[in-house]
């Protein structure tokens, strides 16, 4: 939390993205007994699996376990997750009726996301902070649009080409009830929220700024914040983090492509980051491992404001031993 709002800490803490989920046995041990959704609609299972890497890997922070695609789902979107082939909407948006006939009062159908706060802030007991999260509306506007996950974000982009102001309604509805669940989550019990717009390194500069941009901004604009750090994540930041800026949040998060420093100078005072190891590099041996972490912290020596993370969430087959490895090197280390 300190470091989120760019105060002194004695090392920078630890967190990673994805780090519930399959590279953990103890995660399959549950994944193979219930579905991904029934996983996360269930709030005693939601709160076993944010605990795995708490219990596990002693990170400094837990991430609640749940999905992103989840807003979209309330909306109307016809949601399942199938081993190997990953989110799907069984009724893709192509008309302006499909737009129309999704709703924006859903809150009340993820009561069960606030549930599951309550029940992991027990376990937590102040230990320390639960983060809570959405996805932003681009990012999941892609996935109603494409039907699942997209290579090239074709069909997304003809969409943004052709129907801008179809797309604007589009996201329009899904940053309205992003809003109101982020409230939701803070209300709840949450102590920070990230923002995921984890592909709008696929649009354009200007095309960011139209169609995701001023969404988020919109989004972080309306949080009841108080002392609730807000992160802001995309792959993508690396060139958009100027721009993410604007939209004041805490901290941003950044893709492995940049020199976290040059990213962070560029950035107002006052505003941390959050990154930004290549996930990769936890394939490698520990040494490497080591002296790649050491390095970043090197650079980001007398930095106020950094958040160990990688620039993109923990892949599947990564060893576990190599990411509670990581973990270890990062807890010991001393500025
Ligand atoms: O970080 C965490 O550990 C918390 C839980 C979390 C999940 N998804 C669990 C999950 C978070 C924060 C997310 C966010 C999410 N979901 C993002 C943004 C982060 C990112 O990686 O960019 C995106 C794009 C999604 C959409 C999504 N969900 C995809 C593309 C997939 C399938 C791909 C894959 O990795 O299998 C999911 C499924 C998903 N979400 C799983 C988990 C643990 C795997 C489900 C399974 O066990 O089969």
């Amino acid at each position: 939390m300190r470091a989120a709002f760019s105060q002194q800490t004695e090392r920078p803490p630890v967190w990673m993205m994805r780090q519930a989920g399959r590279f953990m046995k103890e995660y399959w041990d549950i994944k193979n007994r219930y579905s991904f959704l029934e996983m996360c609609k269930t709030p005693e299972i939601a709160a076993d699996v944010t605990m795995l890497p708490v219990d596990l890997l002693g990170v400094d922070a837990a991430i609640l376990f749940s999905d992103i695609l989840v807003t979209a789902e309330a909306m109307g979107g016809d949601l399942s997750f199938t081993q190997g082939v990953g989110p799907r909407f069984a009724n893709p948006i192509r008309t302006e009726a499909d737009i129309d006939a999704l709703r924006t009062d859903v809150v009340d159908q993820l009561r069960y996301v606030a549930d599951a706060i309550q029940v992991i802030q027990q376990r937590l007991n102040g230990s320390i902070p639960l983060i809570g999260f959405a996805g932003a509306p681009f990012t999941v506007l892609s996935y109603l649009v494409e039907g699942g996950s997209s290579k090239d974000f074709k069909r997304t982009k003809l969409f943004l080409n052709n129907q801008p102001e179809l797309a604007h309604r589009l996201l329009a509805k899904i940053a309205e009830v992003t809003g109101a669940y982020l409230n939701m989550q803070i209300a709840a019990g949450v102590n920070a929220v990230q923002l995921f717009d984890s592909w709008a390194l696929a649009l354009s500069w200007d095309d960011y700024r139209t169609f995701s941009h001023q969404y988020n901004m919109q989004i972080i604009g309306q949080l009841d914040r108080k002392d609730i750090p807000v992160i802001s994540f995309c792959k993508g930041s690396s060139v958009f983090a100027p721009l993410m800026a604007e939209a004041k949040p805490d901290v941003i998060s950044v893709d492995w492509n940049a020199d976290l420093k040059q990213v962070k100078e560029r950035l107002p005072e006052g505003m941390a980051v959050q990154g930004n190891l290549d996930p990769f590099v936890l394939y490698a041996e520990k040494p490497v491992i080591k002296k790649k972490i050491l390095h970043l912290f090197e650079r980001m020596r007398n930095e106020e404001g950094f958040i160990f993370n990688l620039g993109h969430g923990i892949m599947p087959d990564i060893p576990f031993d190599h990411v509670k490895y990581a973990i270890e090197v990062v807890k010991e280390f001393r500025y």
